[in-house]
């Protein structure tokens, strides 16, 4: 597989917004992300590589770095608990429980039913709001556990 016209043109306008192209490599696995079902295949490492003229190794070692960048399929919905001080003493255990119950998936994975990923977060600089959690990358804060499924149920 190639990046698309679409993707390298992204690409090249990211990569346009900064001194030295590669600087532009984490916008670009976002995008490459988001157009390629929420996750980062070795194809699709490979080809991001190949555009930012990059050894493969290099683009994974960022990719896998950071928690946002998924290396494995994922289900329709993340859903990102943050379990981090804050939002600890504030219930995210309970947010935890309902979004498992509410999702039927465990924390690091995905539900049966392909619909919902479920992974917990560490601090995502929201804590005056805690407990929160975000849902395909929207924050959702000051999150009621009681709330939870109604949230998670309305999602398309
Ligand atoms: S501890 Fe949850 S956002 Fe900071």
């Amino acid at each position: 597989m190639a990046l698309s016209t679409e993707l390298a043109t992204d690409f090249a306008a990211l990569a346009a917004k900064y001194p030295e192209r590669r600087a532009a490599l984490i916008p670009a696995l976002h995008r490459l992300q988001a157009m390629r079902d929420g996750w980062l295949s070795p194809e699709s490492i490979e080809d991001c590589a190949e555009w930012f003229e990059l050894e493969p190794v290099e683009v994974y070692a960022v990719a896998s770095f950071y928690p946002m960048f998924h290396l494995a399929p994922v289900g329709e919905h993340v859903v990102g608990v943050c379990r981090n001080i804050a939002c600890h003493l504030r219930g995210a255990g309970r947010v935890l429980a309902e979004v498992e119950n509410a999702t039927g998936a465990k924390a690091g994975s995905t539900s049966e039913n392909g619909r919902f990923t479920v992974e917990t977060l560490e601090c995502q600089g929201a804590c005056t709001a805690a407990p929160m959690i975000v849902v395909d990358g929207e924050y959702i804060e000051n999150i009621d556990p009681a709330g939870v499924g109604e949230i998670l149920g309305g999602l398309e």
